[in-house]
């Protein structure tokens, strides 16, 4: 597709939780962008639900600031007409009335226009909050205003999806139940990043990669998630939920799906899907496989976290893949917070080969060729390849191939948000879960979490490299 899709039929937007943390710093800021970007559909609104009393012009300032908080380039004529078409009802999400005041909100507004628009429901909420608000949506009737004129209906819902297989599954079924697959919308922001997207032109546009990038050829991949942040304000969140669950179970199993699944047509969003999905399906952990867990010291400190709680800040787990191209390969995922350093990465080891006997006599040559792909902070992909070093003797040495942003390079990469969002008005799912994809990964990720129950939790310093196992 070389021109930008767009969907251009009015519509509405509305925020569950519009004065939340989520909202305030990233999904108004995104909204705003794809506005000045002309990527949302020249008419629409947003309306903002909160149990906070906000009357419209108290919410129009409370975007204004989420917005000027976030950007330091910002057209006032543009920032002014993106907040006029801002509103806000005020209510609990358990309450009955809340979605008749929106239901209120969005007729007005379709009477206003003379059409009736698509919807789009954006739960920015705690996810106890989720099952309660999908009976609701569908007791009110709110998702079906339109039925059947043209437009559509979307929910978009943020991850945790459960916190074990069986919890997944009894939310899986009730949304299922409730809406149909293609009006639900899964986020894994991590998907939304374009250089993880990247991993797929990297290893299929290739041809010097897609030849090796198989069980034969490779020896080991490893997925790293580095937070040098603690757990911070987000203590009550964050514990018995842990980091395997946090970001392992989501974020790091679809960075793994990406490197390790069949090809597949980028411009079809049930192929890409499925080739995810089939990746994530042949993951298993023998009993032998390595599990560390670790808690860096000061965590039962953190404000809402219960003084004697065993939740993990830290994991390292490998892995195998149950399939003929990937068996013998080695898989890692490590995650951590209060680490020594911030950073994502996947690193994939190739087998050394020494056909030329280049090794310095009278070893073999047994180094690894190994390509490092940096997510973040940074994008960035490096080749180590082993070159003869300059000189009399043959003797080898290591040296990268690096393929890095310049500075000033035009490209803009979305922020995952607004890709969520784009995404999710013009109708493509590819960088959304299926239901399919949640149940595979906690079929995959419920029996690590029950075998942690049996491990030494390590206690390690924070800003380091997390534990030291002796
Ligand atoms: C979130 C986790 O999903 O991802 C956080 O809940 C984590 O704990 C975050 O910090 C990492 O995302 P990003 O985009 O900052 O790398």
């Amino acid at each position: 597709m070389s021109k930008i899709q767009t969907y251009n039929q009015p519509t509405s937007i509305v925020i569950f939780g519009g004065t939340g943390n989520l909202a305030e710093t990233k999904l108004l800021p995104a909204l705003f962008d794809l506005y000045t970007q002309k990527l949302l559909p020249s008419v629409f609104t947003i309306i903002g639900l909160s149990r906070k009393e906000f009357s419209h012009d108290e919410y129009r300032e409370f975007v204004r600031a989420s917005i000027l908080a976030k950007k330091s380039e910002v057209q006032e004529d543009e920032l002014s007409t993106f907040c006029a078409r801002v509103r806000f009802a005020s209510g609990s999400f358990d309450d009955s009335a809340s979605y008749k005041k929106i239901s209120d909100e969005l007729t007005q507004f379709d009477a206003s226009i003379g059409r009736c628009t698509s919807k789009l429901f954006y739960l920015a909420v705690p996810p106890n909050l989720y099952a309660g608000i999908f009976e609701k949506l569908k007791e009110s009737n709110v998702m079906a205003l339109c039925d059947g004129i043209g437009s559509w209906s979307r929910l978009l819902v943020e991850k945790p999806f459960g916190s074990d297989l069986a919890t997944a599954e009894a939310l899986e079924r009730q949304l299922c139940e409730l809406f149909k697959e293609d009006q639900i919308y899964r986020i894994d922001h991590y998907l939304a990043k374009d250089a993880i997207e990247n991993i797929i032109s990297i290893r299929f546009a290739n041809s010097i990669l897609s030849d090796s990038w198989n069980g034969t050829r490779i020896e080991e991949i490893s997925v790293r998630l580095f937070e040098s942040q603690d757990v911070s304000t987000r203590g009550s969140f964050f514990d018995g939920i842990g980091t395997l669950r946090d970001v392992g179970q989501n974020h790091m199993l679809q960075i793994l799906a990406l490197l390790t699944m069949k090809p597949a047509d980028v411009h079809s969003s049930d192929a890409v899907r499925k080739s995810r999905l089939e990746a994530i399906q042949s993951l298993v952990m023998h009993d032998t496989d390595n599990r560390i867990r670790g808690q860096y010291s000061g965590y039962l400190e953190t404000s809402g976290v219960d003084p004697k709680s065993t939740t993990e800040t830290y994991f390292k787990i490998e892995t195998h893949i149950d399939s003929e191209s990937w068996k013998d390969v080695k898989v890692m995922l490590e995650s951590g917070k209060a680490l020594d350093s911030s950073f994502a990465e996947a690193t994939v080891s190739f087998r050394p080969t020494d056909t030329c006997s280049c090794g310095a006599e009278p070893e073999v040559h047994t180094h690894r060729n190994v390509l490092r792909i940096m997510f973040s902070p940074q994008q960035s992909i490096c080749l180590s390849m082993w070159v003869k070093e300059p000189g009399f003797i043959f003797k080898l040495h290591e040296r990268e191939l690096v393929l890095a942003e310049e500075e000033g390079e035009v490209f803009r990469s979305p922020e995952a948000y607004e890709r969520v969002l784009y995404d999710c008005i013009i109708g493509d799912q590819t960088r959304f879960v299926s239901g399919a994809e949640v149940t595979a990964s906690w079929k995959f990720i419920t029996p690590i979490l029950e075998s942690f129950a049996n491990l030494p939790l390590h206690e390690y310093e924070k800003g380091t490299v997390g534990p030291v196992i002796k």
